[in-house]
């Protein structure tokens, strides 16, 4: 019978992909970002949001709805100017479900709103809606397409900033706090965390989310655009991009036949970039990794039992994944106790501890993703590191996994060289994203000094 631990190298020459293979990446994501740009067909979107950066004087109190994945955030934040933020109230509303009609997606938020709301003031509110969305201005936008395995029904194709006023509009009979609210900003998860980066710092041209999705926006000068663009609100030169890069396709030839299963089987196939790095699919590839084990006799046997969570779809999450990666005890005691409670029954430490391996090569793997998008990016708006960069940082992932910032760095260095890395800093910012909503409501209009 082989050997478990036989297939540890086998399994870390899969999830490791040389660094010949991510250079050609690199070079692929940047001709996504040139087509994009030129509004060609791309897997990376380059969604204008017709917004720029905002200077730091913006001045006022705003709501922020923050819709990206289960949690739905409300924050009530007052913009000081220089750069001054302070957050005056921060409400989080968890969804029960991610598919149904439309209306049961936008009543509750609406309702949710109502609850955090004072009545009889008026509230200029910057809706961030974290999915693709094709913008039509700044407070209007169609999705295109749901992703993390959001399905409701009745929204792609749709205005969402007009499916909240409506769920808004047939609440305020029973829920008054929503007669004055007005939708005046509608922006990517993305733009919000940029935006709220460059707040207080000006090199910030970046915003990156690693969460249950993931994905990047950009700062980019008109000059580098070949087409016209439509205006911006703010800075009349500088446009910022919801890149969507999460759909870049040009990984499938670092695939592993597991993240093809995981496509295969998901409810809306693409999103490829995003399958390798974001929240909602690391626990899943390692399930897969566990499953193709067990079913070619290799090990991790009777883990699949009736009670336990390798049996189910996405039963393994990635906060087991960040779980495992906190135990660093020789025994790994911690992870067999988890496993305990997962329903696999009592493991010994040989496999313990090549489950914790596999474990640690998918969130490397996926650190090391982040970092060819940055580096990516980041060449394509100044191809000789000229210039000091900073990328904004929100998301679960990035923050709680434990060692994943020392690996996004640690991809810089290899791709960029341990000085150039420097000229690309990543700053995580706690609620950037939220927050960014409230900006953005300021530079359209509602609060500039
Ligand atoms: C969405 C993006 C979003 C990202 C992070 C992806 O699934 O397509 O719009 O920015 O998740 O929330």
């Amino acid at each position: 019978m082989p050997d478990l631990l036989d297939s540890l190298p086998t399994l870390e020459a899969l999830f490791t992909p040389s660094p010949e293979s991510v250079a050609s990446s690199i070079k692929k994501f940047q001709a996504e970002i040139k087509r994009g740009l030129n509004g060609e067909n791309s897997s990376i979107a380059m969604h204008p949001s017709y917004v720029s950066r905002p200077t730091g004087r913006e001045v006022g109190e705003f709501v922020a709805l923050d819709m990206g994945g289960s949690n739905v955030r409300v924050t009530v934040v007052v913009l000081a100017g220089d750069g001054v933020i302070s957050v005056k109230q921060h409400e989080t509303l968890r969804l029960s479900r991610i598919d149904g009609e439309a209306a049961d997606l936008f009543d509750p938020i609406a309702a949710f709103i109502g609850s955090v709301l004072e009545e009889g003031r008026n509230y200029d509110l910057g809706f961030i809606f974290a999915f693709p969305t094709d913008q039509a201005g700044v407070n209007r936008g169609r999705l295109t397409k749901w992703t993390k395995e959001f399905a409701f029904r009745g929204v792609e194709g749709n205005d969402v900033s007009e499916l909240l006023e409506q769920s808004i509009v047939r609440q305020t009979g029973t829920i008054p706090e929503l007669k004055s609210v007005s939708v005046t900003a509608l922006a990517n998860d993305t733009v919000g965390v940029l935006v709220t980066g460059a707040y207080s710092d000006a090199r910030c041209d970046m915003g990156l989310i690693v969460a249950t999705g993931t994905n990047m926006a950009v700062a980019v000068d008109r000059t580098l655009v070949s087409r016209p663009l439509p205006p911006t609100v703010g800075n009349p030169d500088e446009m910022l991009f919801n890149m969507e890069c999460g759909n870049f396709d040009g990984v499938v030839s670092i695939q592993t036949p597991y993240d093809r299963i995981l496509d295969a089987e998901s409810d809306s196939q693409g999103q490829l970039l995003e399958k390798m790095i974001s929240g909602r699919y690391l626990g899943e590839i390692v399930r897969l990794v566990v499953a193709g084990m067990i079913s070619e006799g290799r090990g991790f046997s009777g883990w699949n039992g009736l009670n336990s969570v390798f049996r189910v779809p996405y039963g393994f999450t990635t906060e087991h994944l960040s779980d495992i990666a906190h135990d660093e005890t020789p025994e790994l005691a911690g992870v067999g106790m988890l496993l305990n409670r997962l329903g696999v029954g009592a493991v010994g430490i040989h496999e313990r501890s090549v489950f914790k391996k596999t474990c640690q090569l998918v969130a490397g793997r996926s650190a090391r993703m982040v970092a060819m998008s940055i580096a990516a990016t980041t060449l394509y708006i100044d191809p000789l590191l000229e210039s000091q960069h900073v990328v904004a940082v929100d998301g679960s992932l990035f923050r709680g996994y434990p060692g994943y910032q020392e690996g996004v760095q640690a991809g810089l260095q290899e791709m960029l060289g341990d000085s150039a890395a420097e000229r690309a800093l990543v700053s995580y910012i706690r609620d950037g994203s939220g927050i960014g909503a409230a900006i953005i409501a300021a530079v359209a209009g509602a609060g500039s000094s």
